[in-house]
C-alpha cells in the first residue's frame, strides 16, 4: 500500500484518499492519519526484534487517540503511561496490566494506587521520595509492586536541548551513585520487587551512537548490582527514535522513520544479556502516519517576507513554535518546481506562530490547501484552546476509506465547559 503519493493528476493522495477532495468537503484544519503506515512502522519494529525477548511497548503521550491506540496494541504492542489519565485510557482500551509500564517523575498517590491495584508489568522510580510513597502505597494495599529504578546515564543523545533526558542536568532519573542505594533499599522493602532497569535519554534521536553508550553503561551498572546481589530481570531502553522530517514525502523510497539506522543495532548490543528487553517508542510509531491538513487564507507581502497565512495554528501543532523544529509542507495539488521563499503562518497571536520560515515552496494561491507531515506524533497530542481555537477533527485512513476517530470541538462546547 503506498501512503503519500501524487496521482496523475497532481493531487497528493494518503493511501488510496484523495486529499483534495476531503479538504475541499471539510472543515479544515483536520488531522489525517493512516492505518498502513502505523502497522508499517509496527512491523518494522516487531521484524527487526525478532526472536528475542522483548516486550515493544508504544508511548502513549504521542498521540492519545484511541483507535490509534487500539491499531498499534493489536498489534501486540504493550503501553509506556505517564499519567493517571494514560493508565485509565491504556486498561478502558484493553491494553492488559502485564504490559502496562508507567513512567514520570511525579505520579501522584493516587496514580501510584491505581497502578498497584491494577498490577502493571512495572513502575519506573524516578527518586527516593518516590519509593518510600510505592512502598507506604503498596503495603497498605498488602500488593507487590514490580519496579524499575530510572537511572540517569550523563549520555548526550543529541538532540534538541528541550527533549534531551539523559544529562544529569536534566530532572530526569537518579545518578548511578544514588541508583545503587535505591535498589539496595528496594530490595530490602516488603510489597516492592525491583525487577528492571529504566533509562531514556532522549526523543528524535537519529544515530545509534548515543544508545550504544547507554547500552555500555547499562551493562557495567547491571554487574555492579549483581556484585550486591541484586539481580534485575529487565531493561527497559525508553523510547525516541527519531524520524526523517525532510522525507517524509519520500518518492525515492528514502525511509521516513530511524527505525532501521538504530534498532538492528541496539539489540544486537543486548543479544546475549539473557534479560527481557522493554522499549517505549511514540515518534517513531505515529509521526509519520499523521498530517495536519490547513487551507491557505491570504497572501500577505511585506517588503521582507511573503507570509502564507494558514488556518491551522500553533495551538494545533506547537513543535514548530516551540522546538523550532522542521515539517515537510506538501501543497494538495502539486504545482510548479519549488519558486519562491515563504513564511507559513498561523492566526495565532504570536510571533513564534509559525509552521515554516523562509521556505522553499511551489507557487501558492489563496484558497489552495497544504499539507504539514510528520504530525502523527506529538501534534494533536499537543493541542491547546489557545486563543479559543477549538481541538479539530481526526480522520483515520483505510484503503480508500477514511473514518472520523476524534471529533473536533465546537466553540459552543468549550463554553459549556464553563456553565455558559
Ligand atoms: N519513554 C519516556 C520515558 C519518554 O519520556 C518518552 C518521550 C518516550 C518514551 C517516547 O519517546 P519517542 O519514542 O516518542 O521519542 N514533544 C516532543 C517530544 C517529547 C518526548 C517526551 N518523552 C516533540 O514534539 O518532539
Amino acid at each position: 500500500m503506498k501512503f503519500l503519493y501524487y496521482n496523475s493528476r497532481s493531487v497528493l493522495h494518503i493511501e488510496d484518499v484523495d486529499l483534495l477532495s476531503l479538504a475541499e468537503k471539510h472543515k479544515t484544519p483536520f488531522y489525517v492519519y493512516s492505518r498502513a503506515e502505523i502497522i508499517k512502522n509496527c512491523n518494522e519494529i516487531l521484524s527487526t526484534i525478532g526472536p528475542i525477548d522483548v516486550l515493544p511497548c508504544y508511548a502513549l503521550k504521542a498521540n492519545f487517540n484511541p483507535v490509534l491506540l487500539d491499531t498499534i496494541i493489536s498489534q501486540g504492542f504493550g503501553v509506556d503511561v505517564v499519567s493517571g489519565g494514560e493508565l485509565f485510557f491504556a486498561s478502558q482500551c484493553g491494553v492488559p496490566p502485564e504490559k502496562i509500564v508507567f513512567a514520570g517523575v511525579g505520579k501522584t498517590e493516587e496514580e501510584i494506587e491505581e497502578a498497584v491495584k491494577l498490577g502493571i508489568h512495572s513502575l519506573n522510580i524516578e527518586s527516593e521520595s518516590e519509593l518510600n510513597t510505592v512502598a507506604k502505597i503498596a503495603r497498605n494495599l498488602q500488593k507487590t509492586i514490580a519496579i524499575a529504578i530510572r537511572v540517569n546515564p550523563d549520555i548526550d543523545a543529541k538532540t534538541h536541548p528541550y527533549i534531551s533526558t539523559g544529562l544529569l542536568s536534566n530532572k530526569f532519573g537518579v545518578a548511578k551513585t544514588m541508583a545503587l542505594k535505591l535498589y539496595q533499599r528496594a530490595q530490602a522493602l516488603d510489597y516492592v520487587d525491583p525487577v528492571g532497569i529504566h533509562v531514556h535519554i532522549g526523543s528524535q534521536i537519529q544515530a545509534v551512537d548515543p544508545y550504544l553508550a547507554t547500552v555500555t553503561f547499562l551493562k557495567d551498572f547491571i554487574s555492579e548490582l549483581k556484585v550486591s546481589g541484586i539481580d534485575i530481570k529487565h531493561i527497559d531502553l525508553g523510547g525516541g527514535i527519531g524520524i526523517n522530517y525532510e522525507n517524509q514525502y519520500n518518492p525515492d523510497g528514502v525511509p521516513r522513520t530511524y527505525i532501521q539506522e538504530i534498532l538492528p543495532g541496539l539489540i544486537k548490543s543486548l543479544r546475549n544479556e539473557n534479560k527481557k528487553i522493554l522499549i517505549e517508542l511514540g515518534r517513531s510509531i505515529i509521526g509519520s502516519a499523521g498530517l495536519l491538513i490547513t487551507k491557505v487564507l491570504y497572501i500577505k507581502n511585506s517588503p521582507q517576507k511573503k507570509f502564507i497565512v494558514v488556518d491551522a495554528a500553533m495551538n494545533n501543532l506547537i513543535r514548530p513554535s516551540l522546538y523550532n523544529a522542521y515539517h515537510q509542507i506538501l501543497p494538495l495539488r502539486s504545482g510548479q518546481e519549488n519558486s519562491e521563499k515563504v513564511d507559513i503562518v498561523g492566526p495565532v497571536c504570536e510571533t513564534t506562530d509559525f509552521f515554516a520560515r523562509d521556505r522553499l515552496l511551489p507557487l501558492v494561491n489563496e484558497g489552495d490547501y497544504l499539507a504539514i507531515t510528520g504530525a502523527g506524533a506529538y501534534g494533536q497530542a499537543l493541542a491547546s484552546n489557545y486563543n479559543l481555537r477549538p481541538m479539530v477533527t481526526e480522520y483515520l485512513v483505510e484503503n480508500d476509506q477514511f473514518r472520523t476517530i476524534f471529533k473536533g470541538q465546537s466553540i459552543q462546547e468549550i463554553l459549556h465547559k464553563f456553565n455558559l
